[in-house]
């Protein structure tokens, strides 16, 4: 693996086959930006490819993709290869909620002549999934007395608040009184 880098070593740049990296060396990453990488993968390797970016995550990440999304033709089909926002999704589904941030298409004269019938351009914005035991643990309140929410082993109330149907969960159960 060639690497070089700047001299406050704030930057390093590494010249290798991403799959045969020593990850071990690399350590983790606050932010991932996956600018036509992705939809470079051959379409056999995607899985090995989540499964090399999903080890380098830090537990805060972000992660910002752009992909690509058309009905592939016959004489081309990438690179970019066609991307669909629920192939992202079934990739990295299980450490990653998924944000469509922006989904632009090129002009119609221009896809047209490329022979698609559509060509979307889409940046997405992946973050850490809770844990499902966030879930569980924040169910707590059926039991009796109910525990606070603050405590070793539960959520953190930003970590409660951030998942929707917890939220609605306990709303309920705070409602019938439990
Ligand atoms: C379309 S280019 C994008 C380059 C750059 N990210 C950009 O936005 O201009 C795709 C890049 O992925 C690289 N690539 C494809 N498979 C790779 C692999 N297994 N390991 C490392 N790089 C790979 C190719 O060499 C190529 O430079």
């Amino acid at each position: 693996m060639a690497a070089m880098g700047t001299e406050d070593d704030r930057l390093r740049m590494y010249c290798c086959d991403i799959f045969k990296m020593d990850m071990e060396s690399l350590g983790k990453f606050d932010a991932v930006w996956d600018r036509a990488s992705l939809v470079a993968i051959y379409e056999e390797d995607r899985e090995k490819y989540a499964k090399v970016i999903k080890a380098l995550l830090a537990p805060d990440f972000r992660y910002l993709i752009s992909t690509t999304q058309y009905t592939p033709l016959e004489v081309y089909s990438g690179p970019p290869r066609n991307i669909p926002t629920a192939l992202v999704e079934k990739l990295f589904s299980d450490v990653c909620e998924l944000q469509v941030l922006e989904e632009t298409t090129r002009p119609k004269e221009v896809i047209e002549q490329w022979g698609f019938d559509y060509y979307v351009e889409t940046a997405l914005l992946l973050t850490p999934r809770p844990p499902d035991y966030y879930s569980r643990v924040a169910l707590i309140p059926v039991q009796h007395p109910s525990p606070p929410f603050v405590g070793p082993g539960r959520p953190h109330p930003r970590q409660a608040r951030a998942d929707p149907n917890t939220r609605q969960a306990i709303d309920c159960l705070s409602s019938q009184g439990r």
